[in-house]
């Protein structure tokens, strides 16, 4: 099995109305997506998926944000799916996201940065089972991609 990775379209790109091209940027990378959904992100679920920033002076502010209207929330699988989504989501910092990136090319501010990806395997694992069963993760075949599946 292929690396997976936890990508969250945060609330400011679906009020902002382009979830579409976002998502269409990990679509054509060809990156797998096997589970997807649109939700109203719990604050238990919230504050979990935030954990490991529970102690910055941000920690209210992005809870309250990611909470505050509809997310959408998917997992990508490839080889490097962690990596490479974030890659394409460009870095945290607003000035150093490079043009073409995510950030790049949609966020001016660190608090309102359209994308969430995982860091890590041990991240991306916790993150995907805060969000999702094992029977909502689709295991199938993507033939034009035989090499990747
Ligand atoms: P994300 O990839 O979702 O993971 C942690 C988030 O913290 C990050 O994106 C930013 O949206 C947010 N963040 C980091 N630094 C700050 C900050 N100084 N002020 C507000 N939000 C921040």
């Amino acid at each position: 099995m292929h690396e997976r990775t936890l990508v969250i379209l945060k609330p400011d790109c679906i009020q902002r109305g382009i979830t579409g091209e976002i998502l269409s940027r990990f679509e054509k990378k060809g990156l797998k997506f096997i589970a997807m959904k649109m939700i109203m992100i719990s604050k238990e679920k919230a504050e979990y998926h935030y954990a490991e920033h529970k102690d910055k002076p941000f920690f209210n502010e992005l809870v309250d944000f990611i909470i505050s209207s509809p997310c959408v929330v998917l997992v990508l699988e490839a080889e490097n799916a962690i990596r490479i989504a974030r890659k394409l989501a460009g870095a945290t910092k607003v000035e150093e996201a490079a043009p073409g990136t995510i950030r790049g090319d949609y966020v001016i501010h660190i608090a309102s940065n359209v994308v969430h990806t995982s860091d890590s395997p041990e991240s991306a694992e916790r993150e995907i089972n805060n969000f999702f069963s094992a029977e909502e993760l689709i295991v199938y075949k993507r033939d034009l991609y035989s090499w990747i599946g």
